[in-house]
This record gives structure tokens, sequence and C-alpha cells, in this order.
């Protein structure tokens, strides 16, 4: 059985891609890409079919990853394709929420901080478009940690080796 994640904020273009990249590549690291599938959308429109950021694909780079994820739009479907839509902050946790029409799609909607080491549940991930450099590397960082125990945490839930 695949697990599916799909990370979501409002661009995708910013955090949501950079979640996918850093996610995927922890997957892979743990040979785990055979069972869980990633992806990334935006509850907002305005940079469908556009590349990520060149902000956000400089820091990824800084750490030997490459986006390659063009922006789309998060759509209702989503909800039944993916197990688990990881909101970048609760603005978008909201809409994701609002989207879902049943209690097992509610469920399936998720806060990346809920992840995070420190504080679980308490953080969003600041949205980083309007401001400098500085808040590309602390989306990364905070993204970084959150994958690496939501991955834990998918291995424990759905029994991966
Ligand atoms: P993201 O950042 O949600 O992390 O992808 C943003 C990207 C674009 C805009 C806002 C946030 N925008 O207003 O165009």
């Amino acid at each position: 059985m695949t697990v599916r994640v799909c990370f979501v904020c409002l661009g995708n273009i910013c955090r949501s891609p950079t979640a996918e990249v850093v996610m995927q590549h922890l997957v892979d690291e743990a040979g785990l890409g055979d069972r869980i599938e990633v992806d990334s959308a935006g509850t907002a429109g305005y940079h469908v079919g556009e590349p990520p950021d060149d902000r956000a694909v400089a820091e990824a780079r800084r750490h030997g990853l490459e986006m390659v994820s063009l922006g789309r739009k998060v759509a209702p479907p989503d909800l039944d394709r993916f197990d688990l839509l990881v909101a970048m902050d609760r603005a978008n946790w909201s809409v994701l929420r609002e989207m879902a029409g049943t209690e097992e799609q509610r469920e399936r909607v998720r806060l990346l901080c809920e992840f995070a080491s420190d504080q679980p549940g308490l953080r969003d991930v600041p949205d980083p478009y309007y401001g400098g450099e500085q808040g590309f590397s602390q989306v990364f960082e905070m993204v970084s940690d959150a994958c690496a125990n939501l991955l834990e945490h998918l291995r424990r839930t759905h029994d991966l080796a």
C-alpha cells in the first residue's frame, strides 16, 4: 500500500514545494520511495503552472536539493487522493477543512507544526513571500525538522519498514 502526502500552502511556490522536496529526499534516503508518495499544492491559484520562487530554489540548492514541481491549486479530489494533507499554517488548514465534505476527509487535514520537535501544533510556518532571504532559510529549517518527524510518524502508523 502506498501512503500519499500532500503539503499545502497559499501559492505553492515557496513553503509547500520546499516541504515536498525535503520530504521526497528523506523518503528516498530511507528507501521508501515505493511506499510513500509526496506532492504539494496551494490554496490560491495565483501561481498555477509556475516554477517555485527563486529564493526557495536557492535555499534548497544550498542544501543540495533541486526543486522541480510546478504550482498547482488544491482541489476537492485531493482530499480523497491523499492520506494526509499537511498545511503550512492555520489559514491554509482552515481552507482545507472547509473544503472537506466528510469527517474522514477532515481527519486527513493536518498542520505541519504538529510534527515539529518543539511546541508541537503551536506554530505556523511563516509566509516568506514578501520578506527577505532569511525567511526562506527559516522555512527550510522548520520544514526539515517537521518532515523528519512526519516520516517517523508514517513509519509507525503505516507499518513501513
Ligand atoms: P507560499 O508563499 O504560500 O509559501 O507559496 C506565497 C507565494 C505567493 C503569494 C503568497 C505566498 N502570493 O501572494 O502571490
